[in-house]
């Protein structure tokens, strides 16, 4: 183990910027969450639950993290779980987070929208407070529901636009990609296009090419969740660098739903010395076995990353971040100045 890349990587300024809040839901949160609820869990240990975290593909995540997803109740809860975030993120030097969250995955159990936004949210300002920790909401449409869906959803949500102003800044689309391509949103997305919002979405983590060309020309996203099989395409990959699109790559995801047999299969060095924009978040990390760190770390070691390269990977983060020009320059200041130590 290579403590002094662990130090340089830790002791780095970072922005997260693909990471599902409920992803952050860590087994022992999941128990004591299911008794403040009254809920009993098909798991009879924090151990147990772990054990289930054998996945093969991503259908077969998904379906434990849903599971998992029915603790979260109150607006404690939703508090409780973004507050339990931000401090490991903290831990990690992470300047700036932009937070997914999936209202479909709660408001189909009855928990209003309402409460959802309130108890991240509150999380969220509370640590701008306290420890001056930036952040952002992005709302992600459920890609394996209906259009329709997406529609009451933004519909729902958009009479608390004004509340949460200062957080809510853009939409995204997440869950199973195959057989759910970017053109089913068109409409949804051009809504929220219109409405001002900056748009996002999952593309290319284990859909084909077609399905990031149609991300960037149908649903106008400006940034790409995953985007690994861009590599397959070459004019793909020459029209992303141009663009200067950032790629949100994750790679302890990657490896855990077998998308690389092993990190060191992982084309994100490649992706990142082809001229792409890379940056390295953690997606779900009670689920993937590492923060935001270990995924610097595990990246760096298996495919042998220069410190610079490091360096580099952090500054596309804070490059690709919903804020503005001022906040980016301090930001920027401060990582340059971590890196030269
Ligand atoms: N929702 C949570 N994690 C996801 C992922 N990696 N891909 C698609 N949807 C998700
Ligand atoms: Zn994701």
């Amino acid at each position: 183990m290579d403590f002094s890349l662990i130090d340089f990587v830790r002791r780095l300024p970072k922005a997260e910027l693909h990471l599902h809040i409920e992803g952050t839901l860590e087994p022992e949160m999941m128990f004591s969450l299911a008794q403040r609820n009254g809920l009993i869990l098909p798991y009879a240990s924090v151990d147990e639950v772990r054990e289930a975290y054998r996945f093969s593909d991503l259908q077969s995540f998904l379906d434990v993290y849903y599971a998992g997803a029915a603790v979260l109740q109150t607006e404690q809860d939703f508090f409780d779980l973004t507050m339990a975030y931000v401090c490991r993120a903290i831990a990690d030097d992470v300047r700036h987070a932009e937070l997914f969250f999936d209202p479909q995955t709660h408001t189909a159990r009855n928990v209003p929208i309402e409460t959802v936004f309130a108890g991240i949210a509150g999380a969220l300002r509370q640590a701008r407070s306290d420890y001056g920790f930036s952040s952002r909401m992005i709302l992600c449409f459920l890609r394996h529901l209906s259009e329709e869906d997406a529609f009451a959803t933004l519909d729902e949500a958009l009479p608390l636009r004004a509340e949460y102003a200062d957080l809510w800044v853009g939409v995204g689309l997440d869950s199973g990609e195959v057989g759910n391509p970017p053109e089913k949103f068109a409409g949804v997305f051009a809504k929220a296009r219109e409405l001002g919002f900056r748009i996002v979405a999952h593309a290319g983590e284990e859909g084909p090419p077609s399905y990031i060309h149609g991300a960037l020309d149908t649903l106008r996203a400006e940034r790409i969740d995953h985007g690994v099989r861009s590599e397959e395409d070459p004019e793909l990959m020459r029209r992303l660098a141009l663009e200067k699109i950032p790629l949100t790559v994750c790679p302890l995801s990657n490896l855990k739903l077998c998308v690389v047999p092993h990190l060191r299969e992982h084309n994100l060095a490649k992706l990142l010395r082809s001229g792409l924009r890379v940056t390295i978040n953690s997606d779900d990390p009670a689920y993937f076995g590492g923060y935001i760190s270990a995924n610097f770390i595990q990246a760096a070691e298996a495919l042998a990353l220069s410190r610079d390269e490091i360096v580099q990977i952090a500054r596309n983060g804070f490059l690709a971040a919903f804020v503005t020009d001022d906040q980016r320059s301090l930001w920027l200041r401060d990582l340059d100045r971590a890196a030269s130590l």
